[in-house]
């Protein structure tokens, strides 16, 4: 069995801290093989919110797989936000966290959904590129690992279905052949725990999303973070929920991958 903890919209900057300090306790305690992170890392992308997110990531003790959100870039500044959005995310984070991770049962790999700017009102939303997407699916697709899972910050499927904050673009076509090949695709965003499968020829994917991890700011659900256990045949996902300044552990869910 492989551990995963995923967390997500982590926005350094507005974030509770006792819940940053209760994460970081219960890590050890998790045993994760890897702590998959799935982007807004910070609330503005100020240098002084990625260098909280890279003084927290220091504190883990396990691999971190890591992809940026849509509040990972300069708020404000557009010059950046157009020539180079990410440049402060790889400068505060490219000594602690990777783009993909790989051990003898899990192949996980990740890809950018989140962009400096559009041609669209609404920034903040995701967008799928064949171009972002096309190395990491080959890898997964060429992986002789059991389990591949594949990670970006912005939901492919979601339970509002590609409706409001969940208009990915791109998200409904790219969805089959993403589910045709990774096992589990684990997203954020929306601060919203959720498990929605995709069934072909007798195999099961799973497109799981996150809480908010750390935010003060919480919209319909309290903020939280998954564990998600790779078994034969099967994920179990275990939701942990925030209340009163420290998470507990909710059901789990078993997601069966095979029919
Ligand atoms: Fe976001």
């Amino acid at each position: 069995m492989s551990r995963i903890v995923h967390i997500a919209d982590l926005h350094f900057g507005d974030e509770d801290s006792r819940l940053v300090d209760d994460f970081l306790n219960r890590l050890p305690g998790l045993s994760a093989d890897v702590v998959v992170v799935a982007g807004d890392l910070t609330q503005t992308g100020s240098r002084a919110e990625f260098a909280q997110a890279a003084a927290f990531f220091g504190e883990i003790d396990a691999p971190i797989v890591l992809t940026p959100g849509n509040h990972d870039t300069p708020l404000l500044n557009v010059a950046t936000r157009l020539t180079r959005p990410w440049r402060r995310l790889q400068k505060a984070m490219g000594e602690v966290a990777d783009d993909r991770f790989l051990n003898d049962r899990v192949h996980i790999e990740s890809f950018n959904s989140a962009r400096g700017v559009q041609f669209r009102l609404d920034w903040s939303l995701g967008v799928v590129s064949r171009k972002k997407l096309a190395n990491p699916l080959a890898a997964l697709g060429s992986s002789a690992v059991p389990t591949k899972i594949l990670t970006a910050h912005h939901p492919i499927l979601s339970p509002l279905d590609n409706r409001g904050r969940a208009r990915t673009k791109r998200a409904p076509k790219f969805a089959r052949e993403i589910a045709a090949i990774a096992d589990l695709t684990l997203t954020g965003h929306l601060h919203q725990s959720f498990a929605c499968p995709v069934t072909a020829e007798n195999r099961t994917a799973w497109f799981v999303g996150a809480s908010t991890a750390f935010s003060s700011r919480t919209r319909e659900e309290p903020a939280g973070f998954n564990v998600i256990d790779v078994a034969d045949g099967y994920f179990s996902l275990t939701p942990y929920r925030a209340e009163n300044g420290a998470f507990k552990e909710t059901d789990v869910s078993r997601l069966d991958r095979l029919d």
